[in-house]
């Protein structure tokens, strides 16, 4: 069987599947269907420093293309996940990677100092599609400058490899990633939702504003995880619309390190680990040893 374990900021992974996060709950959630040790690594639902509400009903919306969310970041903050569930991770023996989130860049700062090291914990995935109050709710990964600053300062306080998920509402991904690596990011995740809204024509009114997510949004994040992985040296982890194993694969071959599913779980749960079994089947069959060596493989064209 071709050989799918994988080395990401010196912690190995036992393979390159994760959950995207805010679609995994906390991860006991699965537990009936299948356990979270089966996955490479979890990655948290967003965290902020204190318990966040979130934004009223509905917050998800099916389309014919994916769906819409507006769950608005809703979560039982930093210190109440490490009480309560962190252990129940450090039990199965799964490696985390912890997205988080602030509405201001102390509050970026403030997560980053509440986490402290851990060696299940392999990076923390800093979320920066969220309003930036302080520059009237324009979004702290929409400029170059405002990613470097805060990457810059996030940065000085924490020891654990940091990861910027970035959003595709910009002008230039690529000119945003270079701006998180030379600020001295570990890595990137690529994409966040797309910013999306629906009409009810009967009742003439919009029900809900929020992010797609699903088949609609592999192009975008395909395109940006081929730019931005010849852009910058840093290890990529693709997201966005990845329903089966072929789609996993393009990632992979787009250049990314690693793949996180989400959507695909709220259509079939067991998509995550029938991608990593059909992964390995695939490696196998094409005669591949490892995993690595279809790594960015389209790069060579
Ligand atoms: C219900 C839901 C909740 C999400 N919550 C978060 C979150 O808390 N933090 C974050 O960075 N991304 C969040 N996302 C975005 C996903 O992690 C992912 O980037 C996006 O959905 C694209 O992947 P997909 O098409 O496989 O769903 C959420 C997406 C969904 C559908």
């Amino acid at each position: 069987m071709g050989n799918i374990p994988l080395e990401l900021f010196g912690k190995t992974l036992k393979n390159p599947v994760m959950n995207a996060s805010g679609t995994l709950g906390y991860g006991k959630e699965i537990e009936p269907l299948w356990g979270v040790e089966t996955l490479g690594c979890y990655v948290t639902k967003g965290l902020s420093m204190k318990p966040h509400h979130g934004n009223p009903l509905p917050r998800i919306w099916e389309e014919k293309c994916g769906m819409i969310n507006s769950i608005g970041l809703q979560n039982i903050g930093i210190e109440r996940f490490f009480r309560e569930y962190f252990p129940f991770f450090k039990r199965k023996k799964t490696p985390v990677i912890v997205n988080f989130f602030g509405f201001t860049e102390d509050e970026y700062i403030g997560c980053a100092e509440m986490i402290k090291p851990d060696k299940q914990i392999v990076a923390l995935e800093m979320n920066l599609s969220c309003p930036n109050i302080k520059k009237g709710g324009i979004g702290f990964g929409k400029e170059a400058e405002t990613v470097y600053e805060i990457v810059k300062n996030v940065k000085t306080v924490t020891k654990i490899p940091l990861l910027a998920k970035l959003t595709p509402e910009v002008k230039n991904i690529v000119e945003i990633a270079v701006a998180a690596f030379e600020a001295g990011v570990d890595g990137l995740t690529l994409i966040n939702t797309i910013p999306a809204a629906v009409v009810d024509v009967n009742k003439r009114t919009v029900p809900i504003k929020g992010g797609l997510s699903g088949p609609i949004a592999r192009s975008v994040a395909l395109r940006a995880v081929y730019e931005c992985s010849k852009a910058v040296p840093i290890p990529i982890i693709g997201v966005g619309g990845i329903m089966d194993v072929r789609d996993a694969l393009a990632f992979l071959m787009a250049g990314a390190q690693a793949v996180q599913v989400g959507t695909a779980t709220f259509l079939d749960p067991y998509t995550i680990p029938k991608i990593i079994m059909e992964l390995r089947e695939y490696l196998d069959v094409n005669n591949y040893a490892d995993v690595k060596n279809i790594i960015g493989i389209t790069h060579d064209q």
